[in-house]
């Protein structure tokens, strides 16, 4: 019986390299997760525990097999050549040799995390910059929302209250062209295209999932609004706290679908977050709290 939902998540450095998303302003410390992604998950039922960048492949094949899906987070890391990237590229494809196995292992990426996955699956540095750095907007949905596997379990009110108020929060100064997109049949044949959104200038993929493999990605980001409040431009109103946690709930109900699991009640134990203490921030860091680990 299957009772252990276990998320990681990826730990980064967030020095500037080029390609950063934004970022803590605190360089005395460079490996974290902002404890909004793991109150995310567990508020949906999941367990979490961080997968640390610079791990061998032997110890990512081990997590692998411990783990019930894997969360890209945002913030400030190459995507192109870092440590995350290495992670995030080793988890990206074990998950698509395990769901052609038959093995439905999910993956949910997240602002850098869906650039991350863009980047991976076209080979190609193909982002633009938007003005979108710290913005709330509604989401532009595609004819593919409504029979979507994402949006389907969502009640019509909500993707009502999506699509006509600003609930979805963007911090990013990278974004994939929905004309780029259209032109790039790497991205068309893998990604069905939910929401767009644009800054004006550049219409933008906001939501996707692919069509063969429970993956998916929002370059905005689902978790802050019920725990971030360092900016002006959350949202926390009831729909965008209800839409966050609709987001949070279809992902773990994904993650429910394999039977992964650890080796031992002790490593499992040993992996979890609990062995860590979340950290209340000064005001230079747009997190509430975050998990340090270096
Ligand atoms: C960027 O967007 C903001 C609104 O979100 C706007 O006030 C600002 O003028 C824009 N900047 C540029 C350079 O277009
Ligand atoms: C929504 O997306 C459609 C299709 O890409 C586009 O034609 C339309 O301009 C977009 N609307 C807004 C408000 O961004
Ligand atoms: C989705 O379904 C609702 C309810 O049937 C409808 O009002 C809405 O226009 C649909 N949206 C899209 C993008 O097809």
């Amino acid at each position: 019986q299957m009772n252990v939902f276990l998320f990681y998540l990826f730990t980064h450095f967030i020095f500037l390299n080029g390609e950063e998303e934004v970022f803590p302003s605190s360089r005395s410390r460079s490996a974290y997760i902002a404890a909004s992604y793991v109150k995310f998950l567990e508020a949906a039922g999941a367990r979490v525990a961080p997968v640390r960048i610079n791990l061998s492949p032997e110890e990512y094949k081990t997590l692998f097999s411990s783990i019930n899906g894997i969360l890209f987070p945002g913030g400030a890391a190459s995507i192109y050549s870092s440590g995350y990237q290495r992670a995030a590229q080793f988890f990206f494809e074990a998950a698509i040799e395990a769901n052609k196995g038959g093995d439905y292992f999910p993956v949910w990426g997240t602002c850098l995390g869906f650039e991350q996955m863009m980047y991976l699956t076209s080979g190609q540095r193909i982002l633009s910059r938007t003005n979108t750095t710290g913005i709330a907007l509604p989401l532009n949905f595609t004819n593919e929302a409504n029979v979507s596997r994402m949006f389907r379990p969502f009640p019509l009110e909500l993707m009502e209250a999506l699509s006509s108020e600003p609930l979805t929060e963007n911090s990013h100064m990278w974004s994939l062209a929905l004309s780029t997109y259209n032109s790039n049949d790497d991205l068309r044949k893998f990604y069905k295209v939910l929401s767009t959104n644009t800054d004006g200038q550049t219409e933008f993929v906001s939501t996707v999932e692919a069509y063969d493999y429970p993956i998916y990605g929002t370059q905005w980001h689902p978790e802050k609004n019920p725990f971030e409040w360092r900016k002006a431009y959350y949202p926390h109103s009831p729909s965008a706290v209800r839409m966050s946690f609709y987001m949070a709930e279809f992902f773990v109900s994904e993650a429910r679908k394999n039977f992964h699991r650890f080796e031992s009640v002790e490593k499992e134990r040993e992996a979890l977050i609990y062995n860590y203490s979340p950290v209340y921030t000064d005001e230079s860091i747009p997190f509430e709290q975050i998990y340090y680990f270096e």
